[in-house]
């Protein structure tokens, strides 16, 4: 996990989880006759978004922050020693991969709270060839420090981070392609552009450690590029009131977002700049990309490579009036690149299914032939054509977000961590619905009808502004959605394994329901209106702690077996 993901705090983040759209790729047919196993290269960024991220453990795991409680960035709800103590450090995926015979290269971050300090107690393990940046110097883009298999942490003052990075992959990818004839490899390359510049300093004893999250810095021969780039002005960029005219208040967001101030003139020159120093840094990503796909080709083994493309969270910069920074449960925050090539996958093709980094550890497994976990609570992407096209007809049509903890601002505006910005919430898009519902630790709710207000603009729930009684969502009534929402967003914070791959089957254990529209059917109303215990929260807490969650749900009926060998992904997803 990572340093920034969905709103965070000074060191802190939290994990929550991510929205990935699939997108496109190229194929190549395969030339070879005896099919050898597909190696990976898997490039993960960080915080980039793809409207304009944590996330780590789960993505290592396949397993939603509720079943990790790694629910933060950094002790004592998460960062690396959290993870260890959680018994991860033996039981995740590079383990795994190894286990079925991969040799796994990692270079790059690998979690926060990953120290200079703590580096070699334990070493994370599962790694054949290991070169991890280390905190206090990981976003650090000038004065970075790695640390390489069981060696000594080693500075690389005055050198860019992103340019040594690429170094040290090539050299993996060389050492992989070396023992290519007895082992594939699975090689994950983790640079941290575009996130922020962050300065980490010590305080002096009973203070926190303070950390400046400045913008991210480019390499020097991209400092020039996209002078006149601006963030793009959406209609949640900055926005006036609205609704509830002669306020401060906006009619978007809940909790602490409603008494932002608007941005001056200097602030928004400010972001902008911050937003090109984004695309700036993330230049010598793209040159790293062009480096490791023309090596793979040299060597001949591009077509038996799967490149999976991806980041740990989004970003937001002046939506809703925020001041850069991640850790929201909107849209810009959770929405993050998702970019497949490989052996069979569908090339040039773009999809809207839904999928969270709960779903990545599957779907490397999926992909290299190595069978399920039956306690993950993600499924595989779907990457081939006609997986897709069925998958777009039945996949789950919903993520659920999850995240406890802080809210930090990032940049020269930088205010102090923002308290209770502890919520639940679940994104939906399918054919019928396009919906974002969101209960905060304040109890406060939030509905966007995002079919109709992509900006996610005007709160449905909000008890401020007069809702005409006629406000529909596609022609139904708002709190018949919402009963629906609710009853699902209950099971899937507390739901495992299977009943967070199966939600709606929890609900009704009959499977007559598999999506919203199924459930909105007025036989089921009864149902829904007549369970009187909702979605709340006791108080805010800053970490996954039983007594704040409300009531939760009791996973009914046997627990059935995740996936037996021989069953193909469209027969159970
Ligand atoms: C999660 O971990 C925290 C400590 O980091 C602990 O206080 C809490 O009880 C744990 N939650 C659950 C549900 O086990
Ligand atoms: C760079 O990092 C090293 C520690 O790895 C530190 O000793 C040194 O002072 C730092 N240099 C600057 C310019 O901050
Ligand atoms: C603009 O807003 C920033 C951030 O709130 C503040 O620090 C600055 O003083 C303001 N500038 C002017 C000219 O009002
Ligand atoms: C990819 O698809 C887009 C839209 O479907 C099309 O315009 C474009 O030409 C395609 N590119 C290639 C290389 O096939």
């Amino acid at each position: 996990m990572f340093f920034a993901k969905t709103c965070l705090g000074a060191i802190g983040f939290s994990a929550s989880l991510t929205l990935a759209l699939a997108l496109a790729q190229n194929q190549v047919p395969l030339v070879e006759d005896t099919p050898r196993r597909p190696n990976v290269v898997f490039i993960l960024t960080d915080d980039q978004d793809v409207q304009l991220d944590s996330l780590r453990v789960t993505l290592w795991t396949g397993k939603t922050p509720h079943n990790t409680n790694v629910t933060d960035v950094s002790p004592p709800y998460g960062g690396y020693p959290k993870f260890v103590a959680q018994g991860f450090n033996e039981n995740y995926f590079p383990i795994w991969l190894q286990r079925s015979g991969y040799n796994t290269y990692y270079t790059g971050k690998l979690f926060n709270a990953h120290t200079v300090k703590n580096y070699n107690s334990p070493y994370p393990g599962g790694f054949t060839g290991s070169d991890f940046l280390l905190d206090p110097h990981t976003y650090d883009y000038l004065n970075s420090t790695f640390q390489r298999n069981d060696e000594e942490p080693r500075s690389y003052e005055g050198q860019y981070s992103t340019d040594v990075m690429a170094e040290k992959a090539y050299g993996f990818l060389d050492d992989a392609v070396r023992h290519l004839g007895n082992k594939p490899f699975f090689l994950t390359v983790a640079p941290i552009g575009p996130h922020s510049n962050v300065i980490i300093k010590d305080a002096s004893p009973g203070e926190d450690r303070s950390a400046q999250f400045g913008e991210p810095i480019p390499a020097e021969r991209h400092r020039h590029l996209f002078e006149d780039v601006k963030v793009p002005r959406t209609e949640n960029f900055n926005p006036d009131h609205v609704g509830v005219p002669d306020t401060p208040m906006l009619s978007s967001g809940a909790n602490w977002l409603l008494g932002l101030p608007q941005q001056n003139q200097s602030n928004i020159d400010y972001n902008d700049h911050f937003y090109r120093q984004r695309l700036r840094s993330l230049q010598a990503v793209d040159e790293l990309v062009d480096g490791l796909i023309t090596r793979l080709e040299e060597y001949g083994i591009l077509d038996n490579t799967y490149i999976v493309y991806s980041s740990d969270n989004g970003f937001h910069i002046g939506q809703h009036r925020l001041q850069p920074g991640k850790t929201c449960g909107y849209e810009e925050d959770i929405n993050v690149p998702l970019i497949v090539r490989g052996p069979g996958v569908a090339p040039n093709y773009t999809t809207n299914i839904v999928t969270s980094h709960t779903d990545l550890a599957p779907t490397f497994l999926e992909l290299l032939g190595i069978p399920l976990r039956e306690d993950f609570d993600g499924k595989p992407i779907p990457v081939t054509k006609g997986e897709i096209e069925v998958a777009e007809q039945t996949r789950r049509e919903h993520v659920n977000v999850e995240y406890w903890g802080r809210a930090i601002s990032e940049g020269v505006h930088q205010v102090l961590s923002q308290e209770h910005n502890t919520y639940k919430a679940i994104r939906l898009s399918g054919p019928d619905y396009n919906l974002y519902y969101s209960v905060w630790c304040s109890n406060e709710h939030e509905l966007y009808d995002m079919s109709v207000d992509r900006g996610q603009m005007h709160n449905l729930l909000n008890p401020s502004t007069s809702l005409s009684s006629e406000t529909l969502i596609a022609g139904l009534p708002i709190a018949k959605v919402v009963s629906r929402l609710d009853a699902l967003l209950f099971v899937l914070k507390s739901c495992k394994g299977l009943s967070c791959r199966q939600p709606w089957k929890q609900l009704h254990p009959a499977g007559e329901v598999n999506s919203l529209a199924d459930a909105l059917n007025s036989g089921f109303d009864d149902f829904y209106e007549m369970q009187n215990t909702r979605v709340r929260f006791e108080f805010c807490a800053n970490g996954y702690l039983v007594d704040a969650e409300g009531p939760m749900w009791e996973t009914q009926g046997p627990t059935v077996p995740y996936l037996r060998d021989g069953i193909s992904w469209e027969e159970w997803v």
